[in-house]
């Protein structure tokens, strides 16, 4: 068995971005569960502009990540299996993946679209970022139900993509290598 590895690039975009996604789903968690009211009640006023803040600014951020990766995997692909994978294994394995991809643009696009459209800034860290579209409160609230519809989903492709990669650490049959950072 040789080591195939994705790029060192690569794994520091793949852990970087899991770091990030799992920041999104966090503060999704909060303002789904609490609102923003509800949040302010409990962290003060301040803290809850901050995370706001902090999730559109990282979820933008996400987003470039997002692309500057596909490129770089359109350019490097992806390693070969050593040994082969199963046929079962590459195309559930494939099709998350795939997934996860689509998810991680579409979700800051709609996220930033949603925004605008309820007429809130479009904060990008120190900047504002244009919105895009216009007010029309009815269209930001549709897609911020889609927007957490999306983040629910991307949250059980993830759990199942982590333990279908504990499951191949486990058996230590090089598929963490692949993607592993040291
Ligand atoms: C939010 C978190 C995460 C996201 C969005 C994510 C996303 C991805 C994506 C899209 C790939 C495919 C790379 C490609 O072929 O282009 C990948 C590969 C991989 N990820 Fe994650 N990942 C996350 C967290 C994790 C965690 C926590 C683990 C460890 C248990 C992990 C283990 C792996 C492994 C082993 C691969 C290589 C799979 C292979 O080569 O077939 N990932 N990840
Ligand atoms: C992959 C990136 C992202 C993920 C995984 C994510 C996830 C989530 C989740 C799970 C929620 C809770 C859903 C709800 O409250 O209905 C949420 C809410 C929110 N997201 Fe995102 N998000 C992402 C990117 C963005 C971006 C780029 C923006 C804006 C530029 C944004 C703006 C918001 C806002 C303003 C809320 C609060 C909605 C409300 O109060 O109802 N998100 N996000």
């Amino acid at each position: 068995m040789t080591t195939n590895r994705y790029t060192l690039l690569q794994r520091l975009l793949h852990w970087l971005i899991a770091l990030i996604v799992f920041g999104l789903l966090f503060a999704g968690l909060a303002f789904w569960a609490l609102g923003y009211d509800g949040l302010k009640g409990l962290v003060g006023e301040d803290t809850t502009n901050t995370l706001f803040m902090a999730h559109k600014s990282f979820g933008i951020l996400l987003l470039l990540l997002t692309l500057l990766r596909i490129v770089l995997r359109v350019r490097t692909p992806a390693p070969p299996y050593d040994p082969p994978l199963g046929a079962l294994e590459r195309l559930v394995g494939g099709g998350i993946h795939l997934l996860l991809y689509v998810l991680l643009i579409g979700l800051p696009i709609g996220g930033w679209i949603a925004t605008a459209a309820s007429g809130y800034p479009i904060q990008f860290f120190g900047m504002t970022l244009p919105g895009l579209v216009g007010e029309n409160k009815e269209l930001g609230e549709m897609l911020f139900f889609y927007h957490g519809l999306g983040g629910l989903i991307v949250a059980v492709l993830v759990l199942i993509h982590i333990a279908a990669g504990l499951k191949h650490w486990r058996l230590k049959d090089g598929i963490m290598t692949r993607i592993s950072l040291p």
